[in-house]
């Protein structure tokens, strides 16, 4: 897609700047940040406002509350650790867009910040709603749009400001449009995506959008199992929808059409009640009351074999269940295998980016998005509101 007007070329100094991050981080028991990578993501944006001299007012949310005031949602853990990244304080306006977030903006002085407390604490946020939006605008003279996770989304932050106020991508934006961007036009061939996960309805999508696009589609999770059982796999009492058979015999219909190689598991890892350790068994011959969760030794060898010859390799979703480490070898053995080939390897997704820090194989890829559902949306093509709302470069 075209390159959007950046920051490089947005007058900040002196200035009120709204800028939109995606701050919503996995949390712990306790609301503290678990993972701070998109905040940590943020920052050279906000080391930029800061040289340049730009008063800088935040917006995040975090999590879902619904409208509503939510403390388990708040925003000040998040504030806080932002604060010890810059090493400067980053206080936090409660409420959101009345007097006192008006006169914490005003008194702002060049290099400072202020963050917004969680948008989603007020229902204008997600339904878009213009006066929302416009006390928002008014906090600010310019708009910097970097929260990429987010820009999948039409709500208030993130596309009814940028239509009452100068718009601008930042840095992190302009990095996840470059990078995602390589992986829609001319793609280094062979090209292989490698999809994993557990929701196929979600997932399907995707999946077809990489027809006519990728040379090899590898799938894996329990994403495999409905294609699988289509094949006259028996797969024990291992999740299929049945409502999704249809779906799947134009899925084939269409691969083969566009002649992309499908790959699925040959083997999976299963439990049985009464056994204590996960047996293997190949996908045609399942016990009765075996449950999969992951790919089998062979498998990965195989799909290992298929990635080997490609220069451009996208995935997303676990092979396995990768949170439980009795089902993380079939993920992290090929992402592990993916390190020693060469070329241009992308990640994408929520569960995803997280996986692949805790199993120590991030460096399988040249770039790792801090997009879950945008990044998928982007890598399928669609038009994102957040981005579509900004001018061209
Ligand atoms: P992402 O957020 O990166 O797009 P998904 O949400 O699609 O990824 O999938 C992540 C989840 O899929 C993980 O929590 C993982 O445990 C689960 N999963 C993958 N394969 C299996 C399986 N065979 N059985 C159960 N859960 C699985
Ligand atoms: C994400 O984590 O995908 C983004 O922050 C968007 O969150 P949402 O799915 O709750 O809109
Ligand atoms: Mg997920």
């Amino acid at each position: 897609m075209a390159a959007k007007r950046g920051i490089g070329s947005a007058p900040v100094h002196g200035r009120r700047v709204l800028v939109r991050v995606d701050f919503n981080v996995p949390q712990g028991p306790n609301g503290e940040v678990a993972d701070d990578r998109r905040i940590v993501e943020a920052l050279p944006t906000l080391n930029h406002l800061r040289a340049a001299g730009a008063r800088a007012i935040l917006l995040s949310h975090l999590g879902r509350p619904g409208g509503h005031r939510d403390p388990r949602f708040s925003l000040r853990p998040v504030a806080h650790r932002l604060s010890a990244l810059l090493g400067q304080p980053v206080p936090v306006a409660d409420d959101i867009v009345g007097m006192k977030a008006l006169e914490l903006a005003a008194r702002l002085e060049n290099g400072q910040f202020l963050l917004l407390e969680n948008l989603r604490f007020h229902p204008g946020e997600e339904a878009n709603d213009p006066a929302f939006a416009a006390q928002l605008a008014h906090l600010g003279e310019l708009f910097i749009e970097d929260a990429f996770g987010t820009v999948h989304r039409a709500h208030a932050s993130t596309v009814g400001i940028p239509k009452r106020l100068p718009s601008f991508a930042g840095l992190l934006v302009e990095r996840e449009v470059r990078e995602l961007s390589r992986l829609l036009e001319r793609p280094e061939r062979p090209y292989a995506a490698l999809v994993g996960g557990a929701k196929v309805a979600d997932k399907l999508p995707l999946l077809r959008s990489f027809f006519g696009r990728v040379d090899t589609l590898l799938i894996g999770g329990a994403l495999a199992f409905p294609f699988l059982a289509a094949r006259g796999g028996s797969l024990g009492v291992s999740p299929v929808d049945p409502a999704l058979a249809g779906d799947v015999t134009e899925f084939f219909r269409e691969a083969k059409e566009s002649a992309v190689e499908v790959v699925l598991p040959t083997d999976l890892v299963v439990t049985r009640a009464g056994h204590e350790e996960p047996e293997v068994y190949p996908v045609d011959g399942l016990p009765p009351d075996a449950s999969a969760f992951d790919i089998g030794p062979a498998t990965r060898a195989r799909f290992l074999e298929r990635l080997a010859p490609s220069r451009t390799v996208f995935w997303n979703g676990p092979l396995g269940r990768a949170e439980d480490p009795r089902f993380r070898a079939g993920t992290r053995d090929v992402l592990s295998g993916l390190a020693s080939v060469p070329g241009y390897h992308v990640a994408a997704g929520g569960d995803s980016a997280r996986i692949l820090n805790d199993l120590g194989v991030a460096g399988a890829f040249r770039f790792v998005s801090t997009g879950g559902g945008a990044a998928l949306e982007f890598v399928q093509g669609l038009e994102l509101p957040g981005l579509a709302v900004l001018p061209d470069a």
